[in-house]
């Protein structure tokens, strides 16, 4: 109160700005800079259309009482939360400010959380968190639990209402790590940002490893091993830009349709490019990357979770100006088998653009799940289950293309026909079959080839007599599992008509609460 005497009261309220856009202070804000991070505000400022940010709860400050607490204030509590626009398009952000009490969570630093993430569920707007803390504000106890508690019980409200996505721009520890595991997408900074339940000094004490913060939970780590992270981005400016692009191919809420850039054709989307991709030899690898580009609109694929799980690729892209989501098997890795962490991060991927509208196109080329203790014992079967189950039960239009291999199970999990695909096109390389070749010619054969007076003989004229019958797309056509076996140079233009046929489609699951995915 003193401070403000003999101020008018235009001048209380400037004097109250300028110390709440200070943060925790100067010195703090140029030891963030020393670590290679920006502040919360300059992060905003990146992130958000110019001059567009409204901030909300700029002078709210903690009530706690003890540990000295009492004596330390600062306006905004650690955190600066509004709304804005991203390319003209409302969102609302929070970004906690590491400068005070190290960005870590308070009360009203979680209530002022909580009070945008309703207001961008009742507006159905995008919510983006910039994280930034040391995670449960010591000195408080319980209420700051309570806190993170009331965050994690309004995402897991949100989800599949509004897109929610979070940046880790520092330090993310304890409870400050579940908020952004239940959002839809995580995006790290490479050596200013970690993610662990507990850091290395506890880890060391429980499980005598020595581990470092990077190794144990770094940008690196959850980009490859874990999967946490869906983005792993050279810095800070990087991350923000990733963030804008993401939102870009997004629609705003679960009610609202996908992104539609203008698009103008040019009246031959024949792609010759697609006859050449696939190798003469049915067991050579391509690049199911290099398929994708030749699909899509231009320069438009935006890969997501890039470095985990690479047996299969995931990404947004556009066809004809509107965004789809691509799941392609690819051959070019593991020779494109589905294994644990494939099929999980592909239905993961199917249930975002199912929540919010965005049509899927599947491009399969898969010999199967993969066999072996190692993956048995971790639950393939579960985890398997999870992709199949995704697609079982999205109702976006739904469409495959089989480029070549569509073998056992993984034929019925890859948007099969049978488990509710609008439209399966397939080259005429396809080959859809219980099982590859020689593999089915050994087992149904075995008792003629063992018997054969030259075996090897027998073996290779079963192969190609079962190669001839089952490794084509033909049988499956037949009995319309398969709607065309087409040209791959139409393939873009097949799926341009075929989304827009599908753009009015209206599928009612039964009745239900909500279904019972195999977590
Ligand atoms: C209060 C905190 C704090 C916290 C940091 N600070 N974390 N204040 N509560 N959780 C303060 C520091 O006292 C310091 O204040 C300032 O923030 C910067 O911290 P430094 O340690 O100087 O910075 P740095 O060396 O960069 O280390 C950052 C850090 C470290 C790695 C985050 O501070 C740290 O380990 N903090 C504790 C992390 C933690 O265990 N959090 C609780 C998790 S349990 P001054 O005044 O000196 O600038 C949890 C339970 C929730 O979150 C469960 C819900 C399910």
């Amino acid at each position: 109160m003193s401070e403000s005497k003999g101020l008018s009261k235009t001048e209380i309220l400037e004097k109250k700005n300028a110390q709440a856009i200070l943060g925790g202070g100067q010195a703090r804000i140029e030891a963030q800079h020393k670590k290679g991070k920006l502040t919360a505000r300059e992060r905003i400022d990146l992130l958000l259309d110019p001059d567009s940010f409204e901030e909300i709860g700029k002078f709210v400050m903690h009530r706690a009482k003890d540990f000295g607490l009492e004596h330390q204030h600062y306006l905004g509590d650690g955190v600066v939360t509004g709304y804005g626009t991203i390319n003209g398009r409302l969102v609302y952000v929070f970004s906690q400010d590491f400068t005070v009490f190290g960005g870590s969570l308070s009360e009203t630093h979680a209530e002022k959380i909580v009070k945008i993430m309703e207001l961008a569920m009742k507006n159905g707007a995008p919510i983006i968190g910039l994280n930034d803390s040391g995670g449960a504000r010591i000195q408080e106890g319980v209420v700051s639990l309570g806190g993170y508690a009331d965050i994690f019980y309004r995402n897991t409200l949100a989800s599949g209402v509004i897109p929610q996505i979070s940046a880790i721009m520092g330090p993310c520890a304890g409870g400050a790590v579940y908020s952004p595991a239940i959002t839809d997408f995580i995006l790290m900074v490479e050596n200013t940002s970690y993610m662990f339940v507990t850091g290395p000094n506890v880890v060391k004490t429980v499980t005598h490893e020595n581990v470092t913060s990077e190794e144990l939970g770094g940008a690196s780590t959850h980009s490859t091993k874990s999967g946490v992270t869906h983005f792993s981005c050279s810095n800070e400016v990087e991350c923000i830009q990733n963030i804008k692009t993401l939102l870009s191919y997004i629609p705003q809420n679960c009610e609202d349709t996908t992104p539609l850039l203008p698009y103008e054709t040019t009246n031959d989307e024949s792609r010759d490019i697609l006859n050449t991709i696939l190798p003469e030899n049915p067991n050579q690898p391509y690049d199911m990357r290099e398929v994708i580009e030749g699909i899509i609109d231009e320069n438009s694929f935006f890969e997501v979770h890039k470095n985990f799980g690479e047996n299969i690729v995931v990404g947004f892209a556009r066809l004809a100006g509107r965004s789809i989501g691509i799941v392609g098997n690819q051959p070019a890795v593991l020779a494109g088998v589905l294994d644990i962490n494939a099929s999980t991060k592909a239905a993961r991927f199917v249930r975002f653009c199912d929540c919010f509208n965005i049509p899927l196109l599947v491009l399969e080329d898969v010999p199967g799940f993969l066999p072996g203790t190692d993956q048995e014992w971790r639950a393939i079967i579960t985890n398997g289950a999870k992709l199949l189950y995704a697609f079982s039960e999205a109702t976006v239009p739904r469409i495959t293309v089989i480029t070549r291999k569509a073998y056992g199970g993984a034929y019925d999990v890859m948007n099969s026909k049978h488990i509710g695909a609008d439209l399966n096109f397939a080259w005429p390389t396809a080959e859809i079959a219980v099982m590859g070749a020689k593999g089915a010619a050994e087992i149904i054969f075995k008792k003629d080839i063992a018997e054969a007076q030259n075996p090897e003989a027998t073996l290779a004229e079963k192969i190609e007599e079962y190669q001839e019958k089952f490794a084509t797309p033909y049988r499956a056509a037949y009995r319309g599992f398969i709607d065309e076996v087409i040209y791959p140079a139409d393939t873009r233009k097949k799926l341009i008509k075929a989304f827009k046929m599908l753009e009015n489609k209206v599928v009612n699951l039964p009745r239900k609460k909500h279904g019972n995915i195999p977590l």
